[in-house]
């Protein structure tokens, strides 16, 4: 399917019994709390990382984010055709950098892709694991501050699902200009906030459209704009990156398209929804637009809800792009 095409919807999803797909059940059992409990805050019944503070990454942390994490990064991989990355890198790097690496399940996958290379996963959060592939190593910094890696470093640089905790996107892709050697890549890898479809199967009123439209707002009230269609090829540019190219890749919820490996998308969309739609939206609404908590929690539960309706045909695009130091 070429990237802007348009879904076919299977024309038997509603010759099975009811108008929902079933719940998953998957709601992982509250976290067991490690000795550093003091440097979390808990709100919403979600637990935050402290150090930095909870204004600088407003998504949780916790066991239940870190499962989501890791099943988004699954459904990346397959949106990628099982790549890691879109951009055509050396084949032999030496050096690659994960920033906002979450419980780095990326960085230890290419760790263990290129043996050749040293991969550093940063976070603001220490949420990774300690047993990794020897050439992986995590740091926790906050990519927002003067980056302390030597200039002309890297080989590969990659952002994945960080445009919620990043104001200053120019100072932080000239960190990673200077800090990258001449003719690497980097790559910008984000799910954009609004929900889509191709047949108008959600109107306006659909709640899992409203969830995207709120979070569009409160991302831009962060000054930490939701991806939108050319916005990180344009950022790319803007940073003195070459030969960028972006692409647009459809991430159905439900298994509501005929094509099989769109159904399988649409399956592992919807479970990771049912934590997805709370840890991204909750804090925002709450601490950006004002929201109270009730409301905010009712319309995240209403957005999971609208995207198991067999009759909603609706989708979220992940955005890539990949753009060149240019040689000296
Ligand atoms: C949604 S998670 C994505 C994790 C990972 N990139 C992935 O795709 O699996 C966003 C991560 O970015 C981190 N983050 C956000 N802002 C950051 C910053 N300014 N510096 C470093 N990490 C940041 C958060 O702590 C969180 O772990």
């Amino acid at each position: 399917m070429g990237q802007n095409d348009n879904i076919e919807v299977d024309p038997t999803l509603l010759e099975a019994d009811g108008s929902d797909y079933a719940s998953s059940g998957y709601d992982t059992s509250t976290a067991s709390l490690s000795s550093s409990v003091n440097e979390y805050i808990f709100e919403n019944g979600r637990r935050y990382h402290a150090y930095y503070g909870m204004e600088k990454n407003l998504m949780p942390t916790d066991e239940k984010e870190q499962d989501r994490m890791d099943l988004h990064h699954e459904i990346i991989l397959l949106l990628l055709g099982g790549e890691l990355h879109k951009a055509p890198i050396n084949p032999n790097p030496h050096k690659i950098l994960d920033v906002g690496t979450g419980t780095g399940i990326w960085a230890i996958d290419m760790a263990d892709r290129y043996p050749s290379a040293e991969v550093i996963g940063v976070d603001l959060s220490p949420i990774q694991p300690r047993w990794v592939p020897p050439n992986c190593n995590f740091e926790v910094d906050d990519a927002e501050l003067e980056w302390t890696y030597p200039s002309c470093n890297f080989d590969f640089i990659h952002f994945r699902n960080v445009a919620q905790g990043i104001t200053k996107w120019p100072q932080v892709l000239s960190e990673a200009f200077r800090c990258m050697k001449p003719g690497a890549f980097i790559e910008l890898s984000e799910s954009g906030a609004q929900l889509y479809s191709d047949d108008e199967s959600l109107p306006p009123s659909n709640p899992a459209r409203q969830w995207g439209e709120r979070m569009t707002d409160a991302m831009a009230a962060s000054g930490r704009l939701a991806p939108v269609k050319g916005s990180l090829s344009s950022r790319l540019e803007a940073a003195g990156f070459v030969d960028v190219r972006e692409f647009q890749l459809k991430q159905p919820f439900g298994p509501w398209a005929k094509s099989q490996d769109l159904k399988k998308l649409g399956v592992m969309l919807l479970l990771q929804g049912e934590q997805g739609f709370h840890s991204y939206g909750m804090l925002a609404f709450v601490k950006l637009l004002g929201m109270d908590p009730a409301v905010a929690d009712k319309l995240c539960k209403d957005a999971i809800m609208a995207t198991k309706n067999k009759h909603t045909h609706a989708y979220a695009v992940h955005y890539v792009a990949y753009g060149r130091r240019p040689e000296e």
